[in-house]
């Protein structure tokens, strides 16, 4: 098992360079094979997520070559083999591979995708976008096939503006027959960045980043190179940590436009934060505000950065709220953070924290990926040591993070126990 030792309570300064966005690229491995070509994709982060997608993609037979940070995925050889259970629970984005099977074989066999265990998580928003398409839904506990004579467009209207419903509807629409029409489709730069890697492919996607995509269905889709997009989340996270605990540290190669919502709050509480083209600039204050936050779809506050930011608001002067609309089960860190010292109770979807409260260094865990992010913040704040377990969460979605934080000063390893 491994485990993460944290030293707090130490000055960062320095520069932390962003890499590529997990929730693009777990979203990119699986729509490359709907090309008849090889694709190459480079700012691929290395991360669990990544190596997990590529295992699915080698059980497909697909030739799959990684280089430093691109991939090349040649799907020339691939073949359709159910998805087993074992590749398919290993995370979320699996269920990819249903939209891009289904698009390209009109049949995709897999077993229900793993995951965040942050609510429910159903996936009947895309089951119900696949059967507009024209597709037949088999479901025995587990297991589910999709298939389809014929795929055809159609005008779908999503409930929600699920962001795994859009991209996946996407997948099965580029090779449909006809138009298809998403509506109240999700807006976050991912699905921006899936649509032009498709676009980039020769499919016929418009409209993304906006609620309505309209997608006319091509034949054929060929080799092409494209370019995962910073990650806006784990951006966040340092800033959140360098408005704990920095002096001037510089968070490079974002694209600061995708973090606006959670900026305008930083700069609510009283964040010292220099905005550039590509970096943000920030270091803590003496005193924060207290502040509400909710979250929403994008270009709302993002959900993901909930549980980092509200570690911050433990060292707000007074009362604040954080108002948890996207997921069910996601204040799984406040135990955690209580046990560090924090002062925060949690009624329906809303946590109080009053503050601001010293935080000293004990032995907590990582119940999923951003409540572990928010264990690494706030360790990185508290006096003495920290301890985090279940770190495996925390390693699906940051690349090279025990690297980017020693760099700018912060006592951290992993240990094998
Ligand atoms: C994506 O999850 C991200 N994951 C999540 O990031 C992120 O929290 C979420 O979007 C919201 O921004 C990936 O991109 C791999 P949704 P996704 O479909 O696509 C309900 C992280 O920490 N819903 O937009 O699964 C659902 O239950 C992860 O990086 C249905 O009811 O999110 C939830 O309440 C965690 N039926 C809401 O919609 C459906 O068929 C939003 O889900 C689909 C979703």
């Amino acid at each position: 098992m491994k485990i993460m030792k944290i030293k707090g309570n130490r000055e960062l300064s320095g520069t932390i360079r962003i890499s590529g966005a997990k929730n693009a690229t777990v979203a990119l491995i699986p729509a490359a094979i709907l090309a008849d070509e090889d694709t190459t994709i480079c700012n691929i982060p290395e991360i669990t997520d990544t190596e997990a997608l590529c295992d699915i993609l080698r059980l497909l037979k697909v030739d799959v070559k990684r280089a430093s940070e691109s991939i090349v995925i040649d799907p020339r050889n691939m073949e359709n083999i159910e998805i087993a259970e074992e590749y398919s629970r290993k995370l979320r984005a699996s269920y990819y591979f249903m939209g891009a099977l289904l698009g390209k074989y009109k049949k995709a066999s897999m077993y229900f995708p793993g995951g965040c265990t942050i609510g429910a998580r159903p996936i009947d928003l895309h089951l119900k976008g696949f059967e507009a398409l024209g597709a037949k839904v088999t479901n025995i506990k587990n297991k589910y096939v999709v298939e389809a004579e014929e795929l055809h467009g159609a005008n779908i209207y999503l409930d929600f503006a699920s962001v795994g419903a859009t991209i996946n509807i996407m997948l099965a629409a580029v090779k449909a027959k006809g138009t298809t029409v998403i509506d109240n489709a999700a807006k976050e730069p991912e699905i921006v960045n899936i649509a032009t890697f498709l676009n980039n492919m020769g499919a016929n996607v418009k409209g993304a980043g906006t609620s309505t995509i309209k997608i006319e269905g091509v034949e054929h889709l060929h080799r092409c190179f494209h370019e995962v997009i910073p990650d806006r989340i784990e951006a966040g996270t340092y800033i959140i940590i360098g408005a704990l605990c920095g002096n001037r540290v510089k968070i490079d190669n974002i694209i600061p436009e995708h973090l606006d919502a959670v900026i305008r709050k930083l700069e609510e509480i009283g964040t010292d934060l220099e905005v550039g083209a590509d970096y943000v600039i920030v270091s803590k204050n003496v005193k924060y505000k207290p502040t509400t936050l909710k979250t929403d779809t994008y270009p709302g506050f993002p959900t993901d950065l909930q549980q980092p930011f509200t570690v911050l608001l433990t060292q707000c002067e007074g009362k604040s709220k954080v108002i948890e609309t996207i997921w069910e089960n996601r204040f799984m860190h406040v135990p955690y953070l209580n046990k560090l010292g924090a002062n925060i109770t949690v009624k329906n979807q809303t946590a109080t924290i009053i503050g601001p409260t010293d935080l000293k260094g004990t032995d907590v865990v990582a119940t999923d990926l951003r409540a572990g992010a928010a264990m690494v913040a706030a360790a990185l704040f508290a006096d003495g040591e920290t301890t985090i377990t279940n770190i495996e969460h925390i390693l699906r979605g940051y690349e090279s993070i025990i690297e980017k934080l020693t760099d700018v000063g912060a006592k951290i390893e992993i240990k094998e126990i």
